[in-house]
């Protein structure tokens, strides 16, 4: 008899047991299906939001002119996500595929680019034009390397007469040396070869180096600059208007503020460079330089 009482105590317990699961089941199911979130849907949700390619699906690309969205490259091309740069160096002899010229009210002297990226340019400076724009051109765009040669070593003679000789404005304009005073406080009156070429590797890309080679970016100025490169261009509407639309026509600023350790290169407000729209979307959207979407920054 008491084996029996035991029994029945037993199959009471486990039916209680399984009362108490059923019913916590059935209550979380029923708060789920009631839309109440759980912590692991949040997180899910939240994790979504920040995926950059989510947020660029939702991108709506609208432009106040008539723009040939065609150019624009909408998809990825390798070829537009050329590095080029003091770790990635080009062959002497590179040269893009096909180059045209830029029309001529848009440059100061006769320039080339790749041809998409020159149809891109365009299309973005017509917008520019469109919004009121008409003081910005662009003076400088696809380099040889033996122009690149050319200008690589100009600037080292201009730093080494620097020194001493030129003026403060000069200076300026012509990349200043920091080592100008320590040269001058010590007596001395030229850089050596050595140290200038250290100056001018900060602001200028030794021949088979630079961008310019690929014929996938400009430098832009405007009219009162007076033909001087200086980040006085910041100061321009063209540069707050590039910064909110250059990656609607497929353009990156190359050489940001702050991320000097990662291109090798001083801030350069007036470099602009065509990666294509979808990409230039993703780097605008998220701050990244070119290095850092290739995953290359260390490399
Ligand atoms: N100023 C850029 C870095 C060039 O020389 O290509
Ligand atoms: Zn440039």
């Amino acid at each position: 008899m008491r084996k029996n009482n035991f029994l029945v105590g037993i199959a009471v317990f486990l039916f209680c047991v399984l009362l108490i699961y059923v019913g916590v089941t059935f209550y979380f199911e029923w708060t789920k299906k009631d839309g109440t979130e759980t912590e692991t849907d949040a997180d899910t949700e939240s994790e979504r939001d920040s995926d950059p390619t989510d947020t660029q699906e939702t991108v709506v690309y609208e432009y106040v002119g008539a723009v040939d969205e065609e150019v624009l490259m909408t998809g990825k091309d390798e070829k537009y996500l050329l590095l080029a740069n003091k770790r990635h160096p080009l062959r002497s002899d590179y040269a893009p595929s096909q180059l045209s010229f830029l029309p001529e009210t848009l440059v100061t002297k006769d320039e080339q680019l790749e041809s998409r990226t020159a149809a891109a340019l365009t299309e973005l400076m017509k917008e520019m034009h469109a919004c009121g724009i008409t003081d910005t051109l662009v003076t400088s765009a696809y380099r040889s390397y033996e122009r690149q040669c050319e200008l690589f070593n100009r600037y080292i003679q201009t730093e080494i007469a620097c020194v001493n000789g030129f003026s403060e404005e000069a200076l300026a304009c012509l990349g200043y040396s920091y080592l100008r005073e320590q040269y001058t406080n010590k007596g001395l009156h030229t850089l050596s070869y050595e140290d200038a070429r250290r100056v001018v590797l900060t602001y200028s890309a030794e021949p088979g180096t630079s961008e310019h080679q690929t014929g996938l970016c400009v430098d832009f100025i405007t009219e009162d600059m007076n033909g001087h490169l200086t980040t006085v261009f910041e100061e321009k509407e063209a540069f707050d208007w590039l910064s909110e639309n250059a990656y609607k026509f497929g353009f990156i600023l190359r050489y940001p503020k702050g991320k000097e350790g990662i291109t090798g290169y001083t801030y350069e407000p007036w470099h602009y460079r065509f990666v294509g729209r979808e990409a230039a979307t993703e780097i605008h959207l998220n701050g990244l330089t070119l290095e850092e979407y290739l995953g290359l920054e260390n490399e």
